[in-house]
């Protein structure tokens, strides 16, 4: 047994509080004895070992032991394999603490974010870059659609959706590409985890098993429109987008997020629509800082241009830009 990467403690309002990054308004309230627990899991001691290890730590019995390792898994806390990843817990809360506090206090937004909870892998920095950007484009009204390559459970998308509601615009067009089958091409030999020697395709980087499931268009389109955004202006887009763009792809765009993972998607979203985005059109590049296609893609790309753009960091694996005026 393991803690998962993305497992936190935090100290939120003077209290003990445990998490995991891809739901990280899911906080809870722990016992200075889970931290025991944790503590015991990080050492690596066996999963059948740890009941029995836990009792005169805890004064725990074996039962009440099991019930607590069974919420923990269920929060995703920890996972049934060897090692620890100690190290990387720490990465994480560095930036789940760093990013919650002040979201706290937007509360349209929080709203909208906890809609989309187990719909969006990303982190809470990064959906409210989302929301924020949709509200750049709605206020100073820039023309297009918004346009997402990856889409997974559409969470983004929904989000996007929410924050035009919440700017009282219903009639932009919102383009989702994907397989809808949580599917990436082969993994080339640009793609991999930054830094890391090994070859890791996309779906191994973004995937947990039990997230693989669930997904169809037409769910995600439900999604959407339940939540209020007309139906027919939003647009499922079935296939690779080797196949599907440009070819589906709306002529202007407002906001580009790119979440396909690997180099030649994103080189090839970005060569064929990054010329459709509108002068202070947004894009934002999920993965950028963490999987090394997807970061090589866009660095690749944009030296190739005839203008600079500041590359803002998100988070640890995003990034967002402004496209400039025309010159
Ligand atoms: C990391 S997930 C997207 C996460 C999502 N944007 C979110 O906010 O949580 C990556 C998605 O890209 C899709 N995908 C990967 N390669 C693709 C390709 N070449 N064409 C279309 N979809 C692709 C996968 O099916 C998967 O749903």
């Amino acid at each position: 047994m393991k803690l998962t990467d993305g497992a936190f403690v935090a100290v939120k309002d003077g209290r003990l509080v445990l998490g995991h990054v891809d739901r990280p308004f899911t906080l809870w309230q722990v016992d200075p004895g889970v931290l025991v627990v944790l503590a015991e899991i990080a050492r690596g001691t066996a999963a059948q070992d740890l009941p029995e290890a836990l009792a005169p730590l805890t004064g725990l019995d074996r039962h009440s032991a099991a019930a607590l390792l069974g919420h923990l898994r269920g929060a995703r806390v920890v996972a049934d394999e060897p090692g620890v990843a100690l190290r990387d817990v720490h990465a994480e809360i560095a930036k789940v603490v760093s990013a919650a506090p002040d979201l706290d206090h937007d509360h349209d937004f929080l709203q909208a974010a906890r809609q989309c909870e187990d719909l969006t892998l990303t982190s809470a920095a990064a959906q409210y870059a989302l929301w924020s950007a949709v509200g750049h484009i709605a206020g100073n009204a820039i023309p297009g659609a918004v346009v997402e390559c990856g889409v997974w459970r559409g969470g983004s998308m929904l989000l996007a959706a929410l924050a035009l509601l919440n700017h009282h615009v219903e009639d932009r067009d919102l383009y989702l590409f994907d397989t809808f089958d949580w599917a990436w091409e082969p993994a080339g030999g640009h793609d991999g985890m930054v830094g890391a020697e090994e070859r890791t395709t996309g779906a191994e980087a973004a995937t947990p098993e039990h997230m693989s499931s669930g997904t169809s268009a037409a769910e995600i389109h439900k999604r959407i429109t339940t939540a209020g955004y007309p139906g027919e202006r939003v647009h499922c887009v079935t296939g690779f987008v080797q196949d599907t763009v440009p070819g589906h792809a709306p002529d202007r765009i407002a906001l580009l997020r790119l979440d396909t993972d690997q180099y030649e998607s994103t080189l090839h979203e970005l060569r064929e629509l990054y010329p459709r985005v509108v002068p202070h059109g947004v894009v934002i590049v999920d993965d950028y800082g963490k999987l090394s296609g997807a970061t090589r893609a866009t660095d690749e790309y944009l030296a190739g241009l005839d203008h600079r753009v500041l590359l803002h960091r998100i988070d640890t694996q995003g990034r967002v830009f402004v496209k400039p005026a025309e010159r």
